[in-house]
């Protein structure tokens, strides 16, 4: 299990205009994927951008301890891998710490395995549900020999002795359960076909493909998407080049739009349509955001972002696009908090089972610095001030999740009092580097003493 450390208190005070140019760390999703497609590569995989975040390195010592080979040299990351189907039994439990998408991807990678793996992680990750992942790798025959209570970590999985494909509709909106289907699909003989009637963020395809798996995917009438992957076929290790996280973006972004005088360049951003709903919400409350440079690097849409702070008004976010800015939730109800009028967002039921009941804390933390809100079943309202007159103040508990925490420093930048988080050590899961970026830009961020 993962070490209960000291909790690190920080808190954020109303600052002066933020000014710089930063680039953010390198994207959680595509680096969790780029350790585990190289540890099943046959040959070398070759990654510089790579997110050196805790979440990122629980997987890449996952992957090391099944048989791949991982080693950083000259800034570069080098995944020599086994080849497909070829991990080895781990001797231990595999710790996920925080991690749910290294947890539920390496399920689907090595749940199928003729072999013993248990998984273990924090309280956090412990629990969260894993049924959604349990589900499809039983059909396809694999065993739990072990789970908590509600099929949750620990769990122990043990694959049978051939896998069988499987046709599985994803129940709900969450690439983790598309990604881990097609993982495990890797390793059946014959054909997996995933169908996912909400389209969620796409790299496992994209990537998968890249890596020379027999990968397709359909649209039917309906519009619902239709994957195919064909099992126990060849990868070949790749060269990837990780453009920086939106959902890390989305911080300083966010600050700069409410902190009054702003003006900030976030460079090389990963623009994949999947992944760019808050960008267009924010431009539909009256975000100045300019997208710089659009281009392709490394099969992927990217630009550089420069944003000035901005009037923003409420808007109603459609319940539609929230796959496409799932993470972005706690921050932009921090920007709401800032807006005219009121921003109405629907959809929001997945929210509940991230790092932490993400709707109920956001809750929480906006009611304890002043802010008007509603919280229902999957839908959030908030009533914003802007100038954040009367905001702050506050004291948040952040319940072990990064995004909790930095969005509520972020709200701390620009409301009239300062906001307070219990504990910051969560925030090296995804963005290690956030103290420092945003104190770079002119941001009030500092530790303080725990309370006694
Ligand atoms: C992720 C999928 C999303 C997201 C998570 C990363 C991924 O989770 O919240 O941060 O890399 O596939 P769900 O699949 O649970 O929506």
């Amino acid at each position: 299990m993962t070490d209960i450390a000291e909790p690190r208190p920080a808190a954020a005070r109303r600052s002066e205009g933020l000014k710089g140019t930063v680039r953010v760390p390198g994207d959680k999703s595509i680096s969790h994927r780029s350790l585990m497609f190289g540890a099943i590569a046959s040959g070398e995989t070759r990654i510089t951008g790579l997110l050196e975040g805790e979440d990122v390195m629980r997987t890449g010592a996952a992957m090391t301890a099944m048989g791949a080979g991982i080693l950083k040299r000259d800034g570069e990351w080098i995944v020599r891998g086994v080849g497909n189907g070829c991990l080895l039994q781990p001797e231990k439990p595999l710790d996920f710490g925080n991690a749910g998408t290294g947890a539920r991807l390496t399920m689907g990678l090595v749940g199928a395995y003729d072999m013993e793996t248990a998984f273990v992680g924090d309280a956090s990750l412990s629990g969260r549900p894993m049924g959604r992942v349990l589900e499809p790798l039983r059909q396809m025959g694999v065993q739990v020999l072990s789970a908590a209570p509600g099929d949750r970590m620990p769990i122990t999985l043990r694959g049978p002795r051939h896998a069988a494909p499987i046709t599985y509709r994803v129940p709900m909106a969450s690439a983790q359960v598309k990604s881990a289907v097609l993982l495990a699909g890797l390793n059946a003989p014959g054909i997996t076909t995933v169908i996912e009637p909400v389209p969620t963020r796409d790299h496992t395809e994209k990537m998968l493909k890249g890596f020379g798996a027999n990968l397709s995917v359909e649209i039917d009438e309906q519009g619902v998407r239709h994957i195919f992957i064909e099992g126990q076929g060849k990868l070949s290790g790749q060269t990837i080049a990780v453009p920086g996280d939106p959902s890390s973006a989305s911080f300083p972004l966010i600050a700069a739009l409410i902190v009054p005088g702003s003006d900030i360049t976030i460079e090389n951003v990963l623009m994949n349509p999947t992944r760019t709903g808050l960008i267009l919400t924010l431009q539909e409350m009256g975000g100045d955001i300019e997208i710089v440079k659009p281009r392709k690097a490394g099969g992927e849409d990217v630009a550089d972002l420069r944003v000035r702070s901005s009037d923003l008004k409420g808007i109603s976010v459609p319940a539609a696009r929230a796959p496409s800015m799932i993470d972005e939730y706690p921050v932009l109800a921090v920007a709401a908090a800032f807006a005219e009028g009121e921003t109405m967002m629907q959809g929001l039921e997945e929210l509940r089972v991230k790092e932490s009941d993400r709707l109920a804390a956001v809750a929480r933390g906006l009611e304890a610095n002043g802010v008007d809100c509603t919280e229902g079943e999957a839908s959030l309202a908030v009533r914003g001030r802007p100038g954040g007159r009367g905001l702050g103040g506050g004291l948040i508990q952040t319940h072990l999740d990064h995004r909790i925490a930095m969005s509520f420093l972020v709200m701390g930048l620009a409301a009239e009092g300062p906001v307070t988080i219990d504990d910051r050590a969560m925030i090296a899961t995804s963005f290690p580097e956030f103290m420092g970026l945003m104190t770079g830009l002119g941001a009030r961020i500092e530790d303080v003493a725990p309370a006694a």
